[in-house]
């Protein structure tokens, strides 16, 4: 018996084999497209990297420059030692994150850039130059700002101080204002700079009206956004504290082999 193609019951036919067809086509494509888009993350992380290694051209291949001149490595912040029978290629944080004897639980006061829990290993990029010797060492780091989280990669010199680069590379703050972190001409103003004062605390910060010439530790803050630069001061005296890092670099910093 034919439908009435006016009746209620074939409207709703319809609707359900459109529904259903979409579903299943948007399914199929979140499937298939699932490895490339892993492909592509991982891409745009080592261009990332590089970029800021001051390793990336346009052109080159990415993937062979990476394997040839960066080695990852999973660090134990509780220990500063490189972790074991961690592999960095799958190292996965927020996964690891996830069982309790993995986790750093922050106080409030301790989490003064508003990262929250987070593992207690995290990854750490060795450059190394023609002669396999460590040229930089690439940190990633992230923290609140006003809008959103901020992530970037920080470059250091060999000496693990000295600032090579810094590249925020995800951030959702305004265009214009504290979404200047991602301005060249601002980000310039990093290299030189010295992370950790006399006392071994890390000096670096942002300073509000702008720093002076000769301060080692002090880029200008960003203008119009004091809640982005405190959030980009916050996230590098976090992640290159006791807490993080900072462990680890002293043992690149002293030369130690085992790195
Ligand atoms: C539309 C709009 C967008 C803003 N975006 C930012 C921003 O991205 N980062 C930021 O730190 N401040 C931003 N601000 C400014 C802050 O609200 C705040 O006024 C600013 O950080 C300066 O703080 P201060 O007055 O204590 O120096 C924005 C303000 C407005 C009205």
């Amino acid at each position: 018996m034919a439908l009435n193609k006016d009746s209620k019951a074939y409207t709703l036919i319809v609707a359900a084999v459109i529904c259903l067809v979409g579903s299943v086509l948007v399914s199929t494509a979140a499937v298939v497209l699932k490895p490339q888009q892993t492909a592509n993350r991982q891409l745009d992380r080592q261009v990332n990297i590089l970029r800021v290694a001051g390793l990336y051209e346009p052109g080159i291949d990415v993937a062979a420059v990476f394997d040839e001149r960066v080695e990852a490595k999973v660090i134990d912040f509780t220990t500063g030692e490189v972790a074991e029978g961690k592999d960095p290629s799958n190292f996965d944080p927020k996964a690891e994150a996830r069982d309790p004897a993995n986790r750093l639980s922050l106080s409030s006061a301790e989490d003064i850039a508003g990262v929250g829990d987070h593992s207690k290993f995290g990854l750490v990029y060795l450059v190394r130059d023609k002669d396999d010797k460590i040229s930089r060492i690439v940190v990633p780091i992230h923290g609140y700002g006003l809008w959103s989280t901020m992530y970037a990669f920080l470059a250091l010199e060999s000496d693990a101080d000295t600032v090579a680069g810094i590249s925020y590379y995800q951030q959702a703050e305004t265009p214009g204002l504290g979404g200047e972190v991602e301005n060249p001409r601002w980000t310039a103003q990093w290299e030189g700079k010295e992370i950790y004062g006399e006392d071994g605390d890390v000096a670096f910060r942002l300073v509000r009206g702008g720093a002076s010439p000769d301060d080692k530790h002090g880029v200008d803050a960003l203008s119009g956004a004091t809640l982005t630069s405190k959030g980009v001061t916050n996230s590098v005296r976090y992640w290159l504290s006791n807490s993080a890092y900072r462990g680890y670099l002293e043992k690149v910093r002293k030369g130690n082999a085992d790195v």
